[in-house]
């Protein structure tokens, strides 16, 4: 058994190994070796469990669920970064920085951008106490568990300072091989691993951190800051470079780009900062992200391969849409088997067949796509659009002024699939656990027909389908329940309308209020509404004549699933005031009046009190007005207006 002082020297031994093994890729003892060190401190620890050392190895291996992530709020805003995307855009941002500090002699630095998740860690007395996401650059989610099992990360400090770094949490190259397809790339996948409530999840994921930004007092440039971080145990950007120079940033990002495939993670670009930090506090912010940094993003990357075959998928729509095989292609360390073709307009437009050489393109997380003929084979042949819909075989549409072609049958199994899969999707009813496959296996086994069916599922109809075990068909249908409370602009989102995006459903929900009151639009009066066009109000008028739609809506409403809007109108012309209406008024129902106060902006009150601003006496007062002319006495606090001037104040 270790003594109290082996063990502090074991702690430091054991990590220092683990730092040059995770942080530096070079180790210098065995696997086993390591191994059995660590049974020893674990022994120790469990004989001791009030020595335990908060930076011990065996602090990183997580630690039971918890419920949900507590909110975490950020001491300053985690921004965002601008764009460039080449030559140019980079001097324009080197010389809009050159006019905002009126001078030409600054230095910038140039880094990798890592492609992963950003965090934010804080360290008091040198312990690391709270790691959070970005979030919304506001508020994060406090991850703290899961961030104490990344083995880079020092735990504790080697000086008892108080700190805030930032940085990306990503997983290597290597370590997302041994994931077989659970992510479609390693940023999701170390997305995923530090949002699991788990910490043991995130334990076994093996997720890396590299640091790029650190607040602490005493420094004047952010590449001392930087030097400063490496010498506390932070795993930093290798390389970074230090120039007053635009053309040497330049070419320096072309060197970082040109040798992005080399590191052992994903890089997306190079980030350039201002290096003294006093000119960074000079040039600030935008609204989303600091006039002294920016991204230099890298082109897409392209690839030629055969176009093996071209396959037609119908979309919830009903609209066709050709999608390419392809000979596996390895294009931005990811294999790429297909391809968008967009639609039948761009296969005649591309002027490929099956069989043709294709040059495909990818960038970031956009789907990849074919952009044009590399080579044409003796042996291609034409691709013929299908004359019916190859999932129900009806008869396929096309209206000759438009690209699309459709399966106009409403039935369709695809696309109620796509219905139901956009339903479930994040930016509508986001029910988690409702997958394309789950929808296919629902819609298949004759359960859901139809999005409102979703709403009437039972646990034990569930269990019965493939590979769906109790623990998930119990948070399925509990994710169903809670799509209960999601609101108006999401739900309208997510019944498909043609044309009707998140933003168009966001300007209905807030002008119709409720389904009932969509229900009730005319086409006279959704065009009045800014933002909605006329091919909006078309698409939305043609479902509103559609009995399934009205049918599948009062479905909706009756199973529960009926949000209403309270309008909030921030720029009316009554804003910041408050209303009280007594007795009755002779043009108005009491709740009309009240509405036309809200719609313009006003705030309708219960009680009388010094803050009310209008007092509205119809006939019949009752003791609000004595209330009110009590106070008005001693100084004029609330306007007292009868019907004709309440009128007169609305219009
Ligand atoms: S600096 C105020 N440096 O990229 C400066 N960001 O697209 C904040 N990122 O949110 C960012 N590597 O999550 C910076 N070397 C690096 C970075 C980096 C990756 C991420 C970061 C940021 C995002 C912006």
């Amino acid at each position: 058994m270790l003594s109290h002082e082996d063990y502090s020297r074991r702690v430091n031994e054991l990590n220092r190994h683990a730092q040059r093994y995770y942080r530096d890729n070079h180790s210098v003892i065995s696997d086993s070796e390591y191994d059995q060190r660590y049974h020893q401190l674990v022994q120790f620890e469990s004989n001791n469990p009030l020595l335990v050392h908060p930076n011990s190895p065996t602090q990183r291996i997580g630690e039971p669920p918890l419920d949900q992530f507590d909110p975490f709020t950020h001491r300053t805003v985690l921004p965002s970064l601008n764009n460039v995307f080449n030559q140019d855009d980079l001097i324009a941002f080197c010389d809009r920085v050159y006019k905002g500090l009126n001078t030409q002699d600054i230095a910038f630095c140039i880094e990798p951008k890592v492609d992963g998740l950003a965090v934010a860690l804080h360290y008091q007395k040198g312990i690391l106490v709270a790691g959070s996401t970005r979030g919304d650059g506001t508020v994060g989610e406090l991850i703290t568990a899961n961030l104490k099992t990344i083995r880079s990360l020092p735990l504790s400090l080697p000086e008892p300072i108080d700190l805030e770094v930032r940085g990306e949490v990503y997983m290597s190259k290597s370590q997302f091989a041994t994931l077989s397809d659970q992510f479609a790339n390693p940023r999701n996948a170390a997305a995923g691993s530090m949002r699991q409530l788990d910490s043991r999840i995130a334990a076994q994921r093996r997720l890396d951190i590299m640091v790029y930004q650190g607040i602490l007092p005493g420094y004047s440039c952010h590449s001392e800051i930087m030097a400063r971080l490496n010498e506390l145990g932070f795993p930093i950007n290798p390389g970074l470079v230090v120039t007053p120079s635009v053309s040497e940033l330049y070419s320096h990002a072309k060197v970082i780009e040109s040798t992005r495939w080399d590191y052992q993670y994903d890089i997306d670009g190079a980030v350039i900062k201002v290096d003294p930090l006093d000119y960074q506090d000079q040039l600030g912010m935008t609204i989303k992200s600091p006039r002294w940094a920016t991204a230099y993003k890298f082109a897409a990357e392209e690839g030629i391969t055969r176009l093996d075959s071209i396959s037609v998928q119908v979309g919830r729509t009903g609209v066709l849409t050709p999608v390419a095989k392809l000979t596996p292609l390895l294009l931005s360390g990811v294999t790429i088997t297909h391809a968008t073709l967009h639609n039948m307009d761009e296969i005649l437009r591309l002027d490929i067949q099956v069989g043709d050489d294709v040059v495909v393109v990818r960038s970031g997380d956009v789907i990849p796509k074919v952009i044009r003929r590399a080579k044409r084979h003796p042996h291609s042949v034409q691709f013929i659009i299908p004359s019916y819909c190859p999932i129900c075989e009806t008869s396929v549409c096309h209206d000759a002024n438009e690209v699309a072609y459709r399966c106009p049958n409403t039935q369709c199994p695809a696309r109620i699939k796509g219905q139901i899969a956009h339903f479930a999707s994040r930016k509508a009813m986001n029910i988690d656990g409702l997958g394309k496959e789950m929808v296919a296996s629902l819609v298949d086994s004759g359960l859901v027909k139809k999005v409102p069916d979703l709403y009437t599922l039972s646990v034990n109809q569930l269990l019965p389908l493939d590979g769906v075990a109790q623990k998930s068909a119990d948070s399925l249908i509990a994710a169903i329940q809670d799509s209960h409370t999601q609101s108006l602009p999401h739900l309208l989102f997510g019944l498909g309308m043609a044309f009707v995006g998140i933003h168009s459903a966001t300007v209905l929900a807030h002008r119709y209020l409720s389904l009932s009151g969509l229900l009730s639009a005319t086409h006279d009066d959704l065009i009045a509404i800014e933002g909605i066009g006329p091919k909006i109000a078309d698409a939305v008028i043609s479902y509103l004549e559609d009995p399934s739609f009205i049918a599948d809506i009062h479905t909706l409403q009756s199973l529960g699933v009926n949000p209403t809007v309270t309008p909030v109108i921030t720029n009316g012309p009554l804003n910041g005031q408050t209303f009280l209406i007594t007795g009755s008024l002779s043009h108005y129902k009491r709740s009309e009046a009240e509405d036309l106060i809200k719609q313009q902006g006003g705030k309708v009150v219960s009680s009388v009190s010094k803050t009310l601003s209008y007092l509205i006496v119809g006939t019949n007062p009752g003791s609000k007005l004595t209330k009110a002319e009590k106070l008005n006495t001693k100084e004029l606090y609330i306007t007292i207006l009868d019907e004709d001037t309440f009128r007169q104040l609305l219009n």
